[in-house]
């Protein structure tokens, strides 16, 4: 698995809202960008997951350039996204929305295997199969979102703020079943307004503002660096205002 984005720019119309990014996610790394809101995080996770088509630059996975693959085929070449907000069908059963998530041919074939793989991760939804999605918590609602991704069996999981919205010790079991995930064997690449939360479960990071990439690297060269520091930790640069 290697995903590789050079010099990528993404526009809505005339709004450019991400300009010359370039990252990698290399097997089993988990990667995080974080970034303010508005720093065109999710546009930038959209069009690697097929959703939004970038106007220069390339996109590479395990080699193969994504400009040649359409949209509904990336889920194919096992890439998977978690789409900010979750975006659930509210009013279908857990199982439902489950099976959303079980459209690549294999994958559908391999349908009864995954759902009960993503229900010995999440037994809760095993036991909420039949209910409606909207009568679930915040967080069951993230778990749902999560293992519709995972229906699809992707190596790649890409996670759009997975913290949105989550009580604080939601965050934190969110977390370890991302690193759960990763652990066995789906490189992860999120973006979060989260930073403390998104440094800490990554290999490496990148730091988007504005639509550009401003800094990348270890969290712990990146937590040293005092933009980082002033800009999202609230940490004041020591001189007098
Ligand atoms: N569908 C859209 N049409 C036009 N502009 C958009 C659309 N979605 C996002 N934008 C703009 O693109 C920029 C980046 O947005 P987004 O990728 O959602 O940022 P983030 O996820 O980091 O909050 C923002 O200026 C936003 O207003
Ligand atoms: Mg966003």
């Amino acid at each position: 698995m290697s995903l590789e984005a050079r010099h990528l720019a993404i526009a809505y119309g005339d709004a450019t809202a991400v300009w010359d990014a370039s990252l990698e996610v290399a097997d089993a790394e988990i990667v995080s960008v974080i970034g303010p809101n508005g720093a065109g995080k999710t546009t930038l996770i959209n069009a690697i997951a097929g959703l939004l088509r970038w106007r220069q630059g390339e996109l590479r996975f395990d080699g193969i350039d994504l400009a040649t693959v359409a949209a509904h085929q990336i889920c194919r070449h096992g890439i998977a996204l978690v789409p900010e907000g979750r975006r659930l069908f509210g009013h279908m059963s857990v199982e439902e929305n489950l099976d959303i998530g079980c459209y690549r041919s294999e994958a559908r074939r391999a349908r009864k295997a995954s759902l009960d793989h993503v229900y010995e991760r999440f037994p809760i939804l095993r036991d909420r199969r039949r209910q409606i999605a909207g009568s679930l918590s915040g967080g069951q609602q993230q778990m749902l979102a999560i293992g519709r991704a995972l229906m699809a069996r992707p190596r790649l999981l890409l996670l759009d703020e997975p913290s949105l919205g989550l009580a604080p010790a939601v965050v934190d079991g969110m977390f370890e079943i991302i690193r759960t995930i990763h652990d066995e064997g789906v490189a992860i690449l999120i973006v979060e307004q989260n930073v403390m939360k998104a440094l800490s479960i990554a290999d490496r990071a990148y730091v988007l503002e504005e639509g550009r990439i401003i800094a990348s690297g270890s969290p712990a060269a990146l937590l040293a660096e005092s933009h980082i520091q002033q800009a999202y930790l609230g940490v004041s640069d020591g001189r007098e205002s």
